[in-house]
């Protein structure tokens, strides 16, 4: 059931738990997440940063997708459709693709122009029924182009922001795109409990989520994380498997070359990360 996410996340702080976020790259990602956010009776969010969007040949085939798939498998889960570090522009294209939801990042502008284009499409988002999230401060790595020095949020434009009337806020705090270097310092809690304590109980937003230790996970929701995006370890995971597939020969055998038996060990990976971070999150059974 396509929904905004702005409930879901709601229950998700004031139950301290964390609902998901899992990017999605094409069918096979898509039916995967869906499947098992269903077997487990899980809230969940389904993210598209805007070059994924682009690969699957633009935003409103993504939304056709998604609600007839959700539809097709009869999927009765909260699901929300969600953009992922949108621009300016990827906000507005996503909104009238049906989106249930988007992601403004205007972490890189000045303070002040964060301010203005987040209140801008707060007011247009809320006014079509979706659930909208911001960012301060910023994410280091890069999510599909989108490149962060990883500088930790100040908390007083956290506040700022967050009065704008946003759902969520995504704060960086230490945390990092894609595999986490050795000699990573790990989340600053120190700026998370800030965070947490001017911003009242908006629900907080860890991004980065591949390679977090258990503990710090646990850590993370206990100081107002409500959602944890997670996009590296499922593509890891379809990767592992896809390979193991084609050195056993399997492609070679019989009709192994079957694009739906190709891909099969990788969707079946996907799954068994997003089962593994669902229970890891709490959000198994809180549909
Ligand atoms: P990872 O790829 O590190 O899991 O991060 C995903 C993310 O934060 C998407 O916005």
């Amino acid at each position: 059931m396509l929904v905004s996410a702005t409930e879901m996340l709601q229950k998700a702080r004031a139950g301290k738990y964390a609902v998901g976020q899992f990017n999605i790259n094409n069918l096979e990602w898509t039916k995967a997440i869906l499947l098992t956010a269903q077997e487990l009776n899980s809230p969940v969010i389904l993210g598209v940063s805007e070059g994924a969007g682009k690969y699957m040949t633009g935003f409103n085939t993504v939304a056709a997708m998604v609600k007839a798939m959700d539809e097709s498998l009869g999927i009765t889960v909260p699901v929300a459709l969600h953009l992922d570090h949108g621009s300016y522009e990827g906000c507005y294209k996503c909104i009238k693709a049906g989106f249930t939801s988007i992601m403004f990042d205007g972490s890189h502008f000045p303070i002040d122009e964060n301010v203005a284009k987040t209140t801008e499409l707060v007011n247009v988002a809320h006014g079509l029924g979706l659930s909208i999230e911001a960012e301060v401060g910023s994410i280091g790595g890069e999510e599909d182009g989108v490149v962060g020095a990883g500088e930790c949020a100040d908390p007083n434009e956290c506040k700022m922001i967050a009065d704008l009337g946003v759902d969520f806020l995504a704060a960086g705090i230490g945390n990092i795109h894609g595999k986490y270097p050795e000699n990573w310092a790990g989340l600053s809690f120190e700026t998370l409990a800030a965070v947490n304590e001017k911003v009242g109980d908006m629900p907080l937003v860890l991004h980065g989520g591949t390679g977090i230790p258990d503990d710090m996970i646990a850590k993370a929701i206990s100081l107002g994380v409500a959602k944890i995006n997670v996009n590296t370890e499922c593509q890891l995971s379809f990767q592992e498997a896809t390979r193991a597939y084609i050195e056993a020969g399997k492609d070679q055998q019989g009709k192994g070359f079957d694009p739906r038996k190709l891909l099969a060990p990788g969707f079946e990976a996907i799954k068994a990360k997003v089962k593994e971070k669902m229970e890891l999150f709490g959000s198994v059974n809180k549909a």
